[in-house]
């Protein structure tokens, strides 16, 4: 089974599907909430027709930009995620959806077709670093004017790779050269959710997934055991998400320390 129907069949139709696995609602309501607080504004002020979100997941983002008046179309590579996101569309009554299954890296869209592209923590999922540019290029490729990059970025200089979601995090400096090379203009470019203390605890979540054996992302129900670290890993949660809140509302649009960035990168023809 693919990776991300495995995930849908864990989590279904919840935030924890597509942001944080294992953590606790509150949690990813407050990511949820940072990177609306990122995103709708490009939603409004960016005038476009046909927009295609890259790796739509359950369409989270698809009542944000699927006005009636544009041509709006859905890629994943999950069946599973796209059935939730099948639904989503037809409750909200919209007949201008299309949803794709597909690869990023092997888009079916013409060239220069797509209004508004977004890759929304979707192309940070291509693990393999030729594969990851690649997907960026082909975003590009059928791109006419902007692309939306919200993807996960490497604190330090070298990439690093998360183990309990199969994760690439390439520095800020990396995706700065290759939209270069790509001849995108980042007219753009800010952080998404500085929260210091998740992070640490994130770092610490993945370090023992790393060396841990068998320890699959998250540990569900279960043994004992598994069930008492998942609540220490909550009360965790809790406590980091409460000492990072005021440095999300103070600080959350610094690039350096943000956990995700935003780059908004304009085609040049
Ligand atoms: C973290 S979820 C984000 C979903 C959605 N963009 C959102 O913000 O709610 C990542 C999504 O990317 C999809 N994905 C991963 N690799 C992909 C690929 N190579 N091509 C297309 N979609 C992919 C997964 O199936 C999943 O739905």
């Amino acid at each position: 089974m693919n990776f991300w129907d495995s995930v849908v069949e864990r989590f279904g139709d919840n935030l924890e599907t597509v942001l944080i696995p294992g953590a606790p609602l509150l949690m990813n309501k407050i990511v949820q909430a940072l990177q609306e607080r990122a995103l709708t504004n490009l939603f409004t002020s960016v005038r476009f027709i046909v927009v295609a979100e890259m790796g739509v997941g359950i369409g989270r983002w698809i009542p944000f930009y699927a006005s009636k008046d544009k041509y709006a179309v859905g890629i994943d590579i999950s069946r599973s995620m796209l059935k939730i996101a099948k639904h989503k569309v037809f409750r909200a009554k919209l007949s201008n959806v299309d949803l794709i299954l597909a690869s990023v890296e092997a888009i079916p869209l013409r060239s220069n077709i797509v209004d508004l592209s977004l890759s929304i923590t979707c192309i940070q999922h291509v693990i393999d670093e030729t594969r990851h540019k690649h997907a960026l290029s082909e975003i590009l490729r059928c791109t006419k004017n902007l692309a939306v990059f919200l993807e996960s970025k490497s604190m330090k200089n070298p990439m690093t790779l998360s183990h309990y979601y199969p994760t690439l995090l390439l520095p800020i400096k990396e995706y700065i050269k290759i939209f270069n090379e790509l001849k995108g203009r980042i007219v753009k470019l800010c952080g998404v959710d500085f929260l210091p203390f998740f992070w640490w605890l994130e770092r610490t979540r993945d370090f023992f997934y790393a060396r841990i054996p068998n320890l699959k992302i998250p540990l569900y129900g279960g043994s004992l055991a598994s069930r008492f670290m998942r609540s220490i890993y909550h009360i965790f949660a809790c406590f980091s998400i409460a000492l990072s809140l005021p440095f999300a509302s103070l600080l959350g649009k610094n690039l350096v320390p943000s956990r995700h960035f935003l780059a908004v990168v304009k085609k040049i023809c």
